[in-house]
């Protein structure tokens, strides 16, 4: 039995959601380690497509169980909606979900503050989803956020609130310009909410050592990418959390000696939502068509996603700050109608060759990619249930990125179904 941490070794959006689903059937714990609503991650299955922010991707095989860790930052709100879409489809939360007591919680002036920012700063605007993650978590390294526990203590809770609320409502009044909060109002919803979330919410930590110890099989998912990380990406073009695997730690108590398997999910080329930099942007036909096949529209906010080629350069970064031991290559079908395929294998930064991936906003913005091309196999593969099955262009392309990353792909995505996936026949769940 295993830990197995699944991280997106990109900008995010990198088919987490799937993958995540089609490993669940044979794992008993599915757990979300880190950031919260921002995620969007995609599920298709019985012809049914369904997004996931907050709960698990695992929820719809009924044997396994859905942790929500305490690095995650949770909106009561939207997770119990999520409840109850769930449980609307055939899931049953009562019994498959648990919620970290020591989990932070967004609430309503977190996303308030996250929006105004960001109309307020012009050309310095992340492009954050709106979801109130940065003030979340910069109240949660404050020292000055409420957790799921303090929902279910409404004396603690009102103590708490008072207090804070005299530094939140001189922030809204004076810095973003917007309405103070009146603290009655919001302590009635708070204990509702503590009301309605009381079943699910537990020590995850516990019940995560205890089934660590018996030796039960767990998916730790990750939410963004690598390259959207607080401490490894491309900052301050980042999400305000850890995604890589080192936040698999802190957000849920597991210890690193517990991770024997890290898996990197990839696509066959690349995308981004929001600003910062992309060495390998496609602003022409190709990257709208990329857009438009691969239906590349943000799976929470709906924005389009900019589209370009896959670097290897970053994907040789993600891989060596996670210790990513396992790839996955997904929407390959995406890419079946192009002529030429290019993957980007070094950068000319300032007239100098270098396979490094600079952590200086300006230097990423200056530098050119170098790009191997590949003849494009201009066929479905939808057919195709082996690796040897792919036409031999598609195989010559998986060949060279693991010859480059020295990491083998055990699964290869063909489409967004659950069953659209080619395994390797040595892979164990
Ligand atoms: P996540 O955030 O990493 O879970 O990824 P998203 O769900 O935000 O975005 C991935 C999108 O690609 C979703 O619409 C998926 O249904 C879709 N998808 C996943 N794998 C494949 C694939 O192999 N082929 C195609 N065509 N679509 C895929
Ligand atoms: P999943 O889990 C892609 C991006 C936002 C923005 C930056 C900061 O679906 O892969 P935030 O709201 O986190 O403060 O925004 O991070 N971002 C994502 N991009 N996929 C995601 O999640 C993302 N979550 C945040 O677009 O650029
Ligand atoms: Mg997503």
């Amino acid at each position: 039995m295993s830990v197995r941490v699944i991280i997106g070794s990109q900008w995010g959006d990198e088919g987490k959601g799937k993958i995540v689903d089609h490993l669940s059937e044979n794992v008993q714990h599915v757990v979300r380690y880190q950031g919260g609503a921002n995620a969007g991650h995609t599920i298709k299955f019985d012809g049914k497509t369904y997004v996931l922010h907050l709960i698990p991707s695992g929820i719809f095989h009924p044997n396994t169980s859905c942790i929500i860790g305490n690095g995650v930052v949770i909106d009561p709100e939207k997770l119990l909606e999520e409840i109850k879409m769930v449980a609307s489809k055939g899931a049953h939360p009562e019994r498959q979900l648990k919620v970290s007591a020591a989990a932070h919680i967004i609430l309503p002036y977190h996303k308030q503050m996250d929006q105004a920012r960001e109309k307020s700063v012009g050309d310095a605007a992340i492009g954050t989803t709106g979801r109130g993650i940065g003030p979340a978590y910069i109240h949660k390294t404050a020292r000055t956020g409420l957790r799921v526990m303090d929902l279910t203590e409404p004396e603690t809770l009102k103590k708490k609130l008072v207090y804070l609320l005299e530094e939140i409502n001189i922030q809204l009044k004076y810095l973003y310009k917007l309405p103070e909060i009146a603290l009655n109002p919001l302590l009635d919803q708070l204990n509702l909410w503590g009301e309605q979330l009381k079943p699910y919410i537990c020590d995850t930590s516990d019940l995560l050592h205890k089934a660590y110890e018996q030796n039960e099989s767990i998916l730790l998912e990750g939410a963004q990418g690598a390259l959207l990380d607080l401490d490894h990406g491309t900052y301050p073009f980042v999400t305000s959390s850890s995604p890589t695997s080192g936040g698999a730690c802190t957000g849920t108590g597991l210890p690193p000696t517990a991770i024997s398997k890290v898996m990197g999910i990839s696509k066959a080329y690349c995308t981004r939502v929001g600003n910062g930099p992309f060495p390998t942007e496609l602003h022409g036909a190709d990257g709208d068509k990329i857009r438009q096949i691969g239906r590349e529209f943000g799976a929470t906010t709906g924005r389009p996603r900019r589209c370009g080629w896959l670097d290897l350069v970053a994907l040789k970064y993600a891989i060596r700050i996670n210790g990513i031991n396992e790839l996955v290559i997904t929407k390959l079908d995406v890419l079946n109608t192009m002529k030429q395929v290019k993957v980007c294998t070094g950068y000319e930064l300032d007239g100098t060759f270098t396979d490094v991936f600079p952590k200086s906003i300006a230097q990423l913005d200056r530098l050119k990619p170098i790009y191997q091309g590949f003849k494009g196999w201009e066929c479905d593969i939808s057919h195709c249930k082996k690796r040897a099955d792919l036409p031999e262009e598609a195989q010559a392309l998986l060949t060279f990125i693991e010859h480059e990353t020295g990491v083998s792909i055990k699964i290869i995505s063909t489409g967004p179904d659950r069953s659209e996936s080619i395994t390797d026949a040595n892979f164990t769940a």
